[in-house]
């Protein structure tokens, strides 16, 4: 079974794993999705969700020779790459908490203009964004979801380093689950005593969280309905029995979806770079049509009919 969504997993000895497409059945599962989409663990409660974003430029003068990270704040990143015509620029910069920027789209408007600023002539050729997850301790989780369970695993928040971090997980669980010993990947296990440095970094998390949870419910409640967004806005406004509904304009065509995230009742806020849907607790992100785009969410918001 490939490329097919997981809703569950549940059972033990063996594991049962639930898709779209149907089940499966294994002694051991590991669950690598990012953010695990179970919640059993509460990982979820452990990590915050952040988006950043990279773009190209080709004809930037002067040119840009190895990687460079600044000290300072905003936090800019360059490095150069080979291009079809010539050196690119990388540049990296203006990351945000997923569903917490007022309009993504102006940091990257922004980023372009930096960069224009700083290299005259450069042209913009791609752009892209990450989601990725930093947890309250600083290191990423790997091992079991819940303590003394070997046979259902997880492996995610790699901060940015999913390079690097993310080899190192899976040479930690593979050596775990072949019975192998890999000293250093003790300091990653998701139920190690590292894990305590980070309380006080998530009990910080969670008030975020909770001031989110709070502000998406009651945002609403000061925009009337009305007119359509404006092309590739979107907002939350109230539906006819008083619940939060997305409403966005794209392409000329005006959508309506619920605006409550399926995994735990986050007030979803629009993305007007990405054109979606995401949520300010934990990061689950939906197209604007609410079809399921990352969790830990793992089912789809349903359409609204107008
Ligand atoms: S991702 Fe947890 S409530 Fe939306």
């Amino acid at each position: 079974m490939e490329g097919a969504r997981v809703r569950r997993v549940t059972g033990r000895g063996p594991v049962i794993v639930t898709a779209e497409t149907g089940t499966a059945t294994a002694h051991t599962v590991v669950v690598a999705t990012n953010m695990p989409i179970l919640d059993r663990g509460g990982f979820f409660a452990r990590a915050s969700a952040e988006r950043s974003y990279c773009l190209a430029f080709a004809g930037a003068e002067p040119t840009v020779a190895g990687m460079y990270l600044s000290a300072d704040s905003p936090s800019r990143s360059l490095r150069d790459a080979p291009g079809p015509d010539g050196p690119l620029l990388l540049v990296g910069g203006n990351g945000h908490g997923t569903g917490r920027a007022s309009s993504p789209r102006a940091r990257i408007d922004d980023l372009v203009a930096w960069t224009r600023q700083h290299f005259p002539g450069a042209e913009l050729t791609h752009t892209w964004s990450a989601q990725d997850y930093v947890t309250s301790h600083a290191l990423p989780f790997v091992g079991p979801l819940v303590p003394g369970r070997s046979d259902l695993m997880v492996a995610g928040g790699y901060a940015k380093w999913g390079m690097t971090n993310g080899v190192a997980a899976a040479l930690a669980l593979s050596s775990r689950l072949l019975d192998g010993h890999t000293e250093w990947a003790a300091v990653l296990d998701s139920w190690s005593a590292a894990w305590l440095r980070g309380v006080p970094q998530a009990a910080l998390l969670n008030a975020e969280v909770g001031f989110e949870m709070t502000r998406g419910w009651l945002s609403p409640l000061t925009r009337p309905g009305g007119r359509a967004p404006a092309e590739g806005k979107g907002e939350v406004r109230l539906d006819h029995v008083g619940l939060p509904t997305g409403v966005s304009t794209v392409d000329g065509v005006v959508r309506r979806v619920p605006a409550v995230c399926p995994h735990l009742g986050g007030v979803l806020r629009w993305n007007d770079a990405e054109h979606s849907w995401d949520c300010p607790l934990h990061g689950s992100r939906f197209d604007k049509d609410g079809a399921l785009l990352e969790g830990p969410a793992t089912c789809s918001l349903t359409r609204v009919r107008d």
